[in-house]
């Protein structure tokens, strides 16, 4: 699997790679005008067809200034400043076109049909927990039975433990001792925000509950760190993923075109939030 690079560029966070065939600014830290013009810079020394990036709303203008247009809002994002914008440039008109558009709005419309039925409770013999450095092994084996290609390297031991060391939190579901289930939630601590993700069930142990099951125990545990708002970029094909967020409670937010190399191939996602 050929893996996206992440690097820092005048203190800004961008994932890049040819399996996305895009840049994405994953934390803006420096001013937003250089960090549009760095995303298309990369983009055309790289040849890459998208670049995308997620700010707060108040950057705005200084992309839309550098033809960026707005493809997804969060409410009350980032605490003090307000919504995030999820801001999108194609460096080729077809990637934006999407063949499956038909399939995405009615597996949107099944998740908002099912958003309100009850959520099912953990079925017996299940347990959740926390998972740690010594389940580090277990999650990789969840995550490769799973996933054939993802955006980040969620198969390198190294990778999950330096995420566990910078505000990511994994959980996971087990049942007679063995990993069946996997999610985490990538927390943005100064900025009140959680992202909801590596969502990933064992294919004998779905339709179980127990993507729900994780969601519910990880906004607990956002609570208690006084996380405000709980977001989520989802699979826009995937029919389990977006009725489980929708059956949370979360609203949708809109979806990017063509986004990110997971599972087959590159597909569109939809971002789903809640204020907890
Ligand atoms: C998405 C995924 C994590 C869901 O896990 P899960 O533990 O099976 O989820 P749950 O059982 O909590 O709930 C899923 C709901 O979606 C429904 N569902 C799942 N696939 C469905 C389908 N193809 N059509 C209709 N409904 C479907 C389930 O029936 C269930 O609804 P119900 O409670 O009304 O029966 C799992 O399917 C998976 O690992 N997929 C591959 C990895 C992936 O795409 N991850 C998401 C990355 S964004």
């Amino acid at each position: 699997m050929q893996l996206d690079r992440v690097v820092s560029v005048m203190g800004n966070t961008i994932q890049h790679g040819h399996s996305s065939n895009r840049a994405y600014l994953l934390k803006l830290g420096g001013s937003p005008d250089i960090a549009a013009r760095s995303l298309s810079d990369i983009a055309v020394a790289e040849g890459y067809s998208k670049v995308i990036a997620k700010v707060p709303e108040t950057m705005l203008d200084a992309f839309t200034a550098q033809s960026f247009e707005e493809e997804a809002r969060v409410p009350d994002m980032y605490a003090h400043k307000g919504d995030g914008v999820f801001v999108a440039r194609y460096f080729e008109p077809e990637r934006r076109n999407e063949s499956l558009e038909t399939t995405f709005e009615s597996v949107r419309a099944l998740a908002e049909e099912k958003a309100n039925n009850i959520s099912k409770n953990l079925p017996e013999g299940y347990t959740i927990t926390t998972l740690k450095k010594n389940d580090i092994p277990e999650m990789i084996n969840v995550f490769q039975q799973v996933f054939k290609k993802y955006p980040f390297p969620v198969h390198d031991a190294a990778f999950i433990e330096q995420t566990m060391l910078e505000e990511t939190y994994y959980f996971g579901v087990h049942f007679r001792e063995q990993l069946v289930a996997v999610s985490s939630a990538e927390v943005d601590a100064s900025m009140g925000n959680a992202e909801m993700t590596d969502f990933a069930t064992l294919p004998p142990h779905r339709g179980n509950g127990l993507a729900s099951c994780l969601l519910t125990e990880m906004e607990s545990y956002m609570r208690t760190m006084g996380i405000k708002t709980a977001y989520t970029i989802a699979r826009a094909v995937s029919p389990g993923m977006n009725i489980t967020f929708a059956r949370a409670g979360y609203r949708y937010c809109g979806r990017l075109p063509n986004n990110t190399c997971i599972a087959e191939g590159i597909e569109s996602m939809n971002v789903w939030s809640k204020a907890l």
